[in-house]
């Protein structure tokens, strides 16, 4: 749960069951649906109900779990054949974020390595893992914002592109988090949210967690960016991340590498805020990143469409990475290794 701000939580575990805020009915409407099938989960990280990468790694995990407590009275093995399908067609609902793939190798492993007797206590053992998972995305928001917020001077602007705020986390967000924390220190600062077409999580999402939250917020298009940032309105961009390469690369939202490419022409720092779970060392540059293409009809339903839903930002146009365990500058190569686990 956020602290001290004032956004509705992204999901929680309870009576067995994930419920999850259906953010596709935001900012109209506050509601939360309570996931009872696997395909229902997998529909609603499918469809962005829950979102944003380190948001979804969470839901995946609990949303593995579910309706397996009807199913405690099988013998353990045949348990846990059942909750291995579950994880796999989970992990099949999007591809990019890394933190999804994350969560459910963490828990496929605990799954096959565990010794328990009975279903029932293999199921405690996920359900306890999923919580660990939970609790750690909530510690890494924190920290990624106490690592941030000295870059957030008084009276200073900051841009942003999409959602990674805590609405695409179980904590303050990533990106966002930097600004939750200068603003309980008491900062002043100024924030340019793009709309981020064509799900609009800019203008949907972060525009109004930040208005919630008491920051100030300027919602501009995406095609006002080079413009704001051509009259030297904007000191600083921070934006999320759905998976890092080894050398830096990062994929993000659809739209971030153009805003990399404004920031670089128009010198303006150009942070990327992740949890140090987002780099993926299986990956050695952004060439091998897999690109969610999503459905045209997000767009138009008119023409023929072309709905890639992340981009490639080269290391060479980030300025550097604000983690958990501090601030990595360049060579990316050689400095995010100190963030191996
Ligand atoms: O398609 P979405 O809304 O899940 O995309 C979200 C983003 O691109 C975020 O910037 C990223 O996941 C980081 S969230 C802390």
């Amino acid at each position: 749960m956020p602290d001290k701000i004032a956004i509705p939580r992204t999901l929680y575990w309870d009576d067995n069951a994930l419920t999850i805020l259906d953010q596709t009915a935001l900012p109209e409407r506050v509601s939360y649906e309570k996931q009872t099938g696997i395909k229902q989960v997998w529909e609603s990280i499918h469809a962005l109900k829950v979102r944003g990468a380190p948001a979804i790694g969470v839901a995946a995990a609990y949303g593995a779990l579910t309706g397996l407590f009807a199913n405690l009275a099988l013998p353990v093995n045949e348990f846990r054949e059942l909750f291995i399908e579950q994880a796999n067609y989970i992990n099949t609902s999007r591809p990019t974020a890394v933190n999804l793939s994350r969560s459910i190798n963490i828990m496929a492993t605990l799954a096959k390595s565990s010794k328990a007797t009975s279903a029932k206590q293999l199921y405690d053992e996920l359900v306890a893992c999923a919580k660990t998972i939970h609790n750690e995305d909530i510690e890494m928001c924190r920290k990624i914002g106490e690592v941030g917020a000295p870059l957030i001077k008084d009276n200073c602007t900051i841009h942003t592109h999409c959602n990674a705020g805590a609405l695409a986390t179980s904590g303050i967000g990533t990106a966002l988090a930097p600004m939750y924390v200068a603003h309980e220190n008491g900062i002043k600062f100024k924030v340019y949210a793009d709309e981020t077409r064509p799900l609009l999580q800019g203008g949907r999402l972060t525009a109004w967690e930040l208005h919630q939250s008491g920051i100030d917020v300027a919602l501009i298009c995406d095609n006002m960016v080079a413009d704001v940032f051509s009259r030297g309105k904007v000191n600083l961009s921070i934006v999320g991340c759905d998976r890092v390469a080894a050398n830096g690369d990062t994929a993000n939202k659809i739209g971030t590498l153009g805003v990399a490419i404004i920031a670089k022409r128009y010198n303006v720092p150009f942070y990327v805020a992740c949890p140090s779970s987002t780099i993926d060392f299986n990956i050695a540059s952004g060439a091998e990143i897999p690109i969610e293409e999503r459905d045209g009809h997000e767009i138009s339903k008119l023409f023929n469409t072309y709905n890639p839903a992340f981009d490639v930002t080269p290391n060479e146009l980030i300025t550097g990475f604000i983690t958990e365990k501090g601030t990595i500058m360049p060579p990316f190569a050689v400095n995010l290794k100190l963030l191996r686990h």
